[in-house]
């Protein structure tokens, strides 16, 4: 259990990352800013992501003790007959919202580096930082869709470029952060006599997370982060194999694994990272009710479409991927809430589940629902207590 009072203070560095309380396992609210969340689907009830919705979220999940929400960075809707992220709010406004609007809770902007010019950047987030008393965080993307890019008319740098240009930008931010009048003679960035005050809250810099996924994302990460968002899809794709059941022994085997070694890889650049990650739970009182739900929103209703110009966007198609190797990666999609880690079940399995994370060594994990307000009352209601009994949440 961590220790309160030394995590009290309001934008001490620690403080932030301890996101001000003592809960071991962080627990976030994932995707809320966007149509349908993480769920490519068609029920009528998929998440709308309107701001009045979005302030009423944010004030039950603050009130309910919940550590951070943490926005998705998207610009463009993936089609389909849902339209699939189409109806999106901005991360850095609707975080300046909801700032002001609650007490506790952390929250995250989610910004692409190539779309933003560092010193606007900065400026909205220290304001943001500023709203929420040292509560706002940054979740820096370097962008991976090309589409979404077009729109902007800008172009897409090839892969090693993109962290090598958001390293620039990380550096003329952190510099903006601290105060400091200087100039920046970068290959990206020069920039003359800057001045940008007031600085983050308690002079130090909101938490900067990262998500990304290759050798080059995830060393920029080590680098520059606090925190570490990873996906543990490999992991479970890896376990199931051919096969339709999923061994959970060899999925938790392959976790622990995969934290311990980004854990490794951050120590290595002399850095205590903290690994997060991501999924979608579906909780009622029966497995059954659960599992029907889940059946219902991810495969029946599936937004075929929308998980069809994913896959292309990742370069998976049936053109360039064996059929049953393109129907495996589809309904894994599909029914894994875009990649997430599938929480379904009653509360006891669902906090069981949640524990193994934790024990597995994820320092907080970011989940979404088919509709928040429908669902999370539930989930806080049951499922965080249980959290509690077994030391992985402090008492709200
Ligand atoms: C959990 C998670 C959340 C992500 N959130 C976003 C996002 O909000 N916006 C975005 O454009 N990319 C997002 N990404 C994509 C990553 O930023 C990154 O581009 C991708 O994982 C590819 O990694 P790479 O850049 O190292 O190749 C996310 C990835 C993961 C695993």
């Amino acid at each position: 259990m961590h220790d309160v009072a030394a995590v009290a203070e309001k934008g001490s560095m620690r403080g932030r990352v301890e996101m001000y309380n003592a809960n071991a396992l962080k627990i976030g609210l994932f995707g809320a800013n966007c149509s349908s969340a993480r769920t490519a689907t068609l029920v009528p009830e998929r998440w709308s992501a309107s701001w009045p919705d979005c302030l009423k979220l944010a004030r039950l999940a603050d009130e309910a003790g919940v550590d951070f929400l943490l926005p998705i960075g998207r610009w463009k809707g993936y089609g389909g007959d849902s339209d699939f992220h189409g109806t999106t709010l901005e991360t850095l406004t609707w975080a300046s919202g909801l700032l002001a609007a609650t007490e506790r809770i952390t929250v995250f902007g989610t910004v692409h580096a190539p779309l933003f010019h560092p010193l606007i950047a900065a400026k909205e987030m220290v304001t943001a930082d500023q709203i929420g008393g040292g509560r706002f965080g940054l979740n820096l993307v370097a962008g991976w869709n090309e589409g979404e890019f077009q729109m902007f008319g800008v172009a897409q740098r090839e892969h090693e470029e993109r962290y090598q240009f958001a390293q620039e930008w990380i550096d003329v931010i952190k510099r903006a952060w601290s105060g400091e009048e200087f100039d920046f003679d970068g290959r990206y960035f020069k920039l003359a006599g800057v001045r940008a005050n007031p600085g983050p809250v308690g002079g130090t810099r909101p938490v900067i997370m990262n998500a990304g996924q290759s050798g080059t994302g995830q060393a920029f990460a080590m680098r520059n982060c606090d925190a570490f968002f990873t996906s543990t899809s490999g992991a479970r794709l890896a376990a199931a194999g051919t096969s339709q059941a999923m061994d959970q022994a060899k999925v938790f085997e392959l976790i622990v694994k995969q934290v311990n070694d980004i854990k490794a890889a951050g120590r290595k650049f002399g850095r205590e990272i903290e690994v997060y990650t991501q999924g979608q739970v579906i909780c009622r009182p029966t497995q059954k009710e659960a599992e029907d739900y889940y059946h219902y929103t991810n495969v029946e209703n599936a937004d075929w479409g929308a998980i069809d110009r994913m896959l292309a966007l990742k370069n998976i198609t049936p053109q360039n991927t064996a059929a049953d190797v393109f129907a495996g990666k589809r309904s894994m999609m599909a029914s894994h809430g875009v990649g997430g880690y599938p929480f379904v079940g009653t509360p006891d399995k669902v906090a069981e589940e949640f524990a193994d994370l934790g024990r597995a060594g994820f320092r907080g994990l970011a989940v979404s629902f088919v509709n928040y307000l429908n669902d999370v009352p539930y989930f806080c209601a049951e499922v965080l207590p249980r959290l509690t009994r077994v030391g992985l949440r402090a008492m709200n």
